[in-house]
């Protein structure tokens, strides 16, 4: 059984059956307009929240604001609405920088996104680091996004990918790892929270572990960012990678927060407008970070929106966040586990929000689309991490991931379809 975690601080600990919120679980649903919506004349559930979350009124609110009275490019003009929008550039830049407990503001780079983070440091830190020889590790838990980067990088400089092994659980083997950290590793790549199983890292002691040998290491935290209290500082990474949309913000924006002494000797990863402080023919000076990183007209309206989504979040209380779908996971976990032919895939004691299974004789996207019919989204496929598949031997699983909106009484529509999916294939 998935241990619970964190429990807010005088809640009690909930059993199966007994899901509760330390917030008003309707009013937060009321937040959230598309929630509202019918699918195929049932209420919506959605429970595809590891591929992206839904979005809150004052996220949507944010941004329409934004475009109606303040848009402008920044950081260029003197005129109002340019100083205006630079301004709220920056204000949220401060927001994602206390959310993840930076030490400073320019230790936070706006990007599209965690693929776009992780390039970015693949790119930058690692092209002038890693040489012909030298290794990058990686887990056997990570998304596509936290692979594919490191191996053009290794291709590129004739490095090799080192992969750390999961146990049955979908568990890192940590004395593999360590075994694993040697004189050529010059770079750490591990997930903080796995997207295809919950499994949830030792970041703090892989860090550790990491840096006895001064390697810096990359905390992927796409999945983590909207689950947990994240503390970059007491995590101790050198770099930290999460998307927006997957954390109740908007699309097109996300953050790379990296270590300013690692940041301040890096080189540029794109060149544009707003990275230089000066061009000419001969020769070019960059500006100083985080603007180094950010070149060309930046997602003015996503940040904008993403900052009102971690003061959402914020609000609510990641503890509170953390502890909700540590309930509706444990709930789900038990229930589905009922139905005869339903294999788990992945039961790490330390797991968030996520449940990937299979059931026996029926393809995970017959069940996507049976579920479909019922209004419940859950996602079906590899989740963009076939080494995990390959791993526990199926091409694919069905994926309910949690939210903070989710339910008990979501949970048993999904118990429910999956009885129907089941007496489909009988
Ligand atoms: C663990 C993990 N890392 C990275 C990514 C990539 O995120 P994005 O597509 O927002 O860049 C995802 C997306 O599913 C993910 O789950």
């Amino acid at each position: 059984m998935t241990k619970v975690l964190k429990m807010p601080s005088g809640s009690r600990q909930a059993g199966p059956g007994d899901v509760e919120s330390s917030f008003d679980i309707e009013r937060v649903r009321d937040d959230f307009p598309i929630l509202h919506r019918k699918i195929r004349g049932r209420e919506l559930v959605y429970l595809d929240n590891a591929a992206t979350s839904q979005k809150p009124k004052v996220v949507i609110e944010a941004i329409t604001r934004y475009y109606e009275r303040d848009n402008a490019n920044i950081h260029r003009g003197v005129h109002y609405l340019s100083e205006r929008a630079t301004a709220e550039f920056e204000a949220a830049r401060k927001t994602v920088q206390s959310f993840l407990h930076a030490r400073r503001p320019e230790e936070i780079i706006f990007v599209r996104g965690a693929t776009e983070a992780i390039n970015l440091v693949a790119q930058s830190y690692g092209r002038a680091h890693v040489s012909a020889g030298d290794e990058v590790l990686i887990t056997a838990l990570e998304h596509h996004s936290n692979i594919v980067p490191w191996q053009l990088l290794c291709d590129e400089k004739g490095a090799h990918l080192r992969v750390a092994p999961i146990n049955d659980h979908g568990e890192l083997i940590l004395e593999e790892f360590g075994r694993l950290l040697g004189p050529r590793t010059k770079l750490v790549a591990v997930s903080h929270v796995s997207n295809a199983l919950g499994t949830v890292n030792p970041v703090f002691t892989i860090a550790k572990m990491a840096h006895t040998r001064n390697i810096p290491v990359l905390v992927d935290g796409a999945q983590a960012v909207p689950r947990l209290p994240v503390d970059v500082q007491e995590l101790d990474c050198d770099f930290y990678a999460s998307s927006g949309h997957k954390a109740y913000g908007p699309t097109g924006i996300g953050v790379l927060y990296g270590k300013s002494a690692l940041l301040e000797t890096m080189p540029p990863y794109q060149a544009g407008g707003d990275m230089i402080s000066s061009v000419t023919f001969e020769k070019t000076t960059y500006n100083k970070v985080p603007h180094k990183f950010e070149a060309g007209t930046p997602d003015m309206a996503g940040a904008v929106g993403l900052k009102a989504a971690l003061e959402y979040l914020t609000h609510l209380g990641m503890d509170n966040i953390a502890a909700h779908e540590a309930e509706l996971l444990a709930y789900a976990t038990g229930a589905i586990s009922m139905i005869p032919g339903i294999r788990v895939i992945g039961d790490a004691q330390e797991k968030a929000g996520v449940l990937s299974f299979v059931m026996q004789g029926v393809h995970p996207h017959d069940i996507g689309t049976i579920l479909d019919q019922e209004g419940i989204a859950i996602r079906t496929g590899h989740h963009c991490a076939q080494p995990v598949m390959e791993r526990f031997g199926v091409e694919a699983t069905a994926r309910a991931s949690f939210g903070l909106y989710n339910t008990k009484q979501e949970i048993d529509a999904l118990v429910r379809g999956m009885q129907t999916v089941k007496e489909v294939f009988a």
